[in-house]
């Protein structure tokens, strides 16, 4: 496995993914998307994968947004197909059935801010900086912006990041709920290893299936979100890890679950 702009490792389960383009803050041009798809092929398809930290190199960004480089010069079409590829590249971190954290070790600026959003829970430095700022440049957002940041901060506060292009802090960023934790800058990494680790802890098929249930979920009606999760309840109860977490609790001892 060759990248040029990203790096990729796997130890103890947790594939590692930093972006590595810190002379640029990590910017996201076409090749990084690229290859962020490609890296989350390699996670999906190895078994030996229970979870996922995507991180940006250096310590000024996670990342900056698209290549303000690229965008430039772009034409409609080139325009819609960079979006398009960005987008399904971030549907399938969030839909590739393992926990997928963000480390926002500095600047998450649009497409940045946007592939924070795509993963499951977020961990930022002190330092970082969350904002949408593509109607500064007379663009709209092209990664899912404007889907994302409205579920998970409400539409009020979306629309008045999307509208304004501002810029938050890690605080304010976590006074809305836009990270689940802000930490000093040294302790980014430990605590969102830290975090998956407690997540990988628990029942492996259980986990992924409250992945499935919440991202599947909330596009669902109320009553179809509540069958998928009656569904999957009853599923679950067919497995050995069910069996043995429930023994485990009552026998006052710890559970050892095999994902089956
Ligand atoms: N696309 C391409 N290059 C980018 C970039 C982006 N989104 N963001 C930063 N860079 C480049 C800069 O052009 C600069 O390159 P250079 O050294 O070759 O001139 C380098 O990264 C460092 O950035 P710089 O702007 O000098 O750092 P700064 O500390 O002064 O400012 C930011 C940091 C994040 C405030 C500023 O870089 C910025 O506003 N970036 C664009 C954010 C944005 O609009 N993103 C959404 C894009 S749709």
């Amino acid at each position: 496995m060759s990248f040029t702009s990203l790096l990729y490792d796997v130890d103890d389960g947790i594939a590692r993914v930093t972006i590595n383009r810190p002379d640029k803050l990590n910017a996201l041009s076409a090749t990084v998307i690229g290859e962020l798809a490609d890296a989350v092929g390699h996670i999906e398809a190895d078994a030996g994968v229970r979870g996922v930290i995507l991180t940006g190199a250096g310590a000024k960004a996670f990342a900056a947004g698209a290549d303000i480089s690229e965008l430039v010069k772009q034409g409609p079409m080139e325009a819609k197909e960079r979006s398009v590829a960005g987008q399904r590249m971030m549907r399938r971190f969030e839909r590739c059935g393992k926990p997928v954290i963000a480390a926002v070790n500095g600047f998450a600026l649009g497409g940045g801010c946007e592939l924070a959003m795509a993963c499951h829970l977020r961990v930022a430095s002190e330092s970082a900086k969350f904002g949408q700022p593509e109607v500064k440049l007379g663009l709209g957002p092209g990664y899912g912006g404007t889907v994302r940041l409205p579920r998970l901060v409400g539409k009020g506060r979306a629309l008045e990041l999307l509208l304004t292009g501002a810029t938050i802090d890690a605080q304010e960023a976590y006074r809305i709920g836009l990270v689940n934790r802000v930490v000093p800058a040294e302790q980014v990494l430990p605590e969102s290893e830290q975090l998956l680790k407690t997540i990988l802890e628990q029942g492996p098929i259980a986990v992924r299936l409250v992945l499935e249930a919440v991202e599947t979920g909330l596009d669902l009606t109320v009553e179809e979100a509540l069958l998928l999760e009656a569904n999957h309840f009853g599923l679950l109860s067919s497995t050995a890890d069910m069996r043995e977490g429930t023994s485990a609790f009552l026998a006052k001892r710890k559970p050892e679950f095999k994902g089956r």
